[in-house]
């Protein structure tokens, strides 16, 4: 198979594109239901192309190893890819979408949404008596790590350590991950595994030991220690870096649009479908990429088998023929069909954690907040497969 970074029509490698892709978006909508990509790859925009490949069956996610092995060199970051759920197909894949969701129910709902408002509230304590706060270092980093550790039992002193080596680990979630990156990725996948596995062999001595001892119950040694241990670091890694840009995407839309902020001040019963806005306006995670597995014909376009196709999902929420004025942020919104957190069977397994999330911080700005203005320079963070932002600095005042 002939893999490369795409680099015809679709250019995420492209600063233009980086700092404002929907332009682009648009005009690869108005070419083709899907278009190819040079020789090997194709890449589809529509919602209702999007939304069939996510369900299809002959596109997957199971990359083969020497694939793996060319976007991310022969290191820890390859063997990691290819264990964890994201990359898996067929009934291992479903029996560790099962596993980690055993994961995920180990805090109840309540328990989660009182620790959101009781970290979102800490916060404000402090920016309110001072009147600024960068709404990215300040709200959108902390809040999703503290709440994926507090979900695993990972110790408050251990949050920074792990909030870095996530962050790190994260960029292997791209086509190719450029050399100078590859060193620093590995150090932080082997960090996490070494915390995972010293956790595992002293169970009863660190406070991971209930999360791992659920994990391992649910699995029924059908699967590994590395392999586990990988599932554990991705459910741990995923929890919080996503969720991380969903709020920053969140908190950027508010201060460009303040009129929706106050509509929201107005209205506060709009903070579920807020959320469901900002997951379709600026997806955090911008496309996904699968290889083709049965040939099919598909919006007048042949895909064979191996064939590489981009599904862009932040092309897909803003598809005129499925959302009225795409281009504007409308807070109430309905009905809302983005795709923000996937489709089909590897569907967002944290959905409901993201949202809760975003949900509880926005209803403490709504509640303790009467202004959320900008402070300056509103800076994106540029990404290829994410979207967020590095610096959203505001100045706030409480009701
Ligand atoms: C809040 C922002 C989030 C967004 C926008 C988001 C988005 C996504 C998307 C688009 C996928 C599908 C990827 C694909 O089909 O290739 C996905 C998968 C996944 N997400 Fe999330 N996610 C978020 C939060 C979370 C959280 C909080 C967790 C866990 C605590 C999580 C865990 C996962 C897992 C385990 C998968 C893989 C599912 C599978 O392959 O079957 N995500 N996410």
């Amino acid at each position: 198979m002939v893999v490369a970074a795409p680099t015809g029509v679709f250019q995420p490698l492209d600063p233009a594109f980086q700092a404002d892709p929907y332009p682009c978006y648009r005009r690869l909508r108005d070419a083709a239901p899907i278009l190819k990509d040079g020789v090997t790859q194709f890449v589809a925009s529509r919602h209702e192309i999007v939304a069939h490949l996510l369900r299809s069956e002959g596109v997957r996610s199971d990359w083969p190893e020497p694939f793996q092995s060319l976007r991310m060199g022969d290191g820890p970051a390859k063997d990691f890819l290819l264990r964890v759920v994201l990359h898996r197909e067929g009934p291992q894949h479903l029996l560790l979408r099962q596993v980690l969701g055993a994961g995920m129910r180990i805090m109840s709902p309540a328990a989660t949404a009182r620790r959101i408002a009781e970290h979102t509230d800490r916060i404000l304590d402090e920016a309110l008596a001072s009147g600024e706060l960068d709404l990215v270092s300040g709200l959108a980093v902390p809040i999703p790590v503290a709440i994926s550790c507090d979900l695993l039992g990972v110790p408050e002193a251990d949050q920074p350590l792990i909030r870095d080596w996530g962050m790190e680990t994260i960029k292997a979630f791209t086509m190719i991950l450029p050399e100078q990156d590859r060193p620093g990725v590995s150090a932080a996948i082997d960090h996490l595994r070494a915390y995972i596995r010293q956790a595992w062999d002293d169970p009863l001595g660190h406070p991971l030991g209930t999360a791992l001892a659920t994990l391992d119950t649910a699995a029924g040694g059908a699967f590994d220690r590395d392999e586990t241990v990988d599932n554990i670091v991705f459910l741990l890694v995923s929890g919080f870096t996503t969720t991380v840009h969903l709020l920053a995407n969140m908190f950027g839309a508010f201060l460009e649009h303040p009129d929706q902020w106050r509509r929201l001040k107005a209205e506060p019963s709009l903070v579920g479908a807020a959320v469901e806005e900002v997951a379709r306006y600026d997806a955090p995670i911008q496309y996904i990429s699968r290889q083709v597995a049965e040939r099919m014909e598909i919006g007048g376009e042949t895909l064979r088998p191996n064939r590489v196709v981009h599904l862009l999902l932040g092309a897909a929420n803003r598809d005129e023929r499925v959302f009225a004025d795409p281009d504007r942020f409308d807070i109430g919104r309905q009905p809302n069909p983005h795709l923000g957190f996937g489709a089909g069977r590897h569907i967002c397994l944290g959905a409901g954690l993201g949202r809760a999330e975003a949900r509880g911080v926005l209803d403490r700005l709504v509640a303790r907040c009467a202004t959320l203005e900008p402070d300056g320079p509103l800076v994106r963070k540029p990404m290829q497969v994410f979207r967020s932002y590095e610096r959203l600095p505001a100045r706030v005042r409480p009701c």
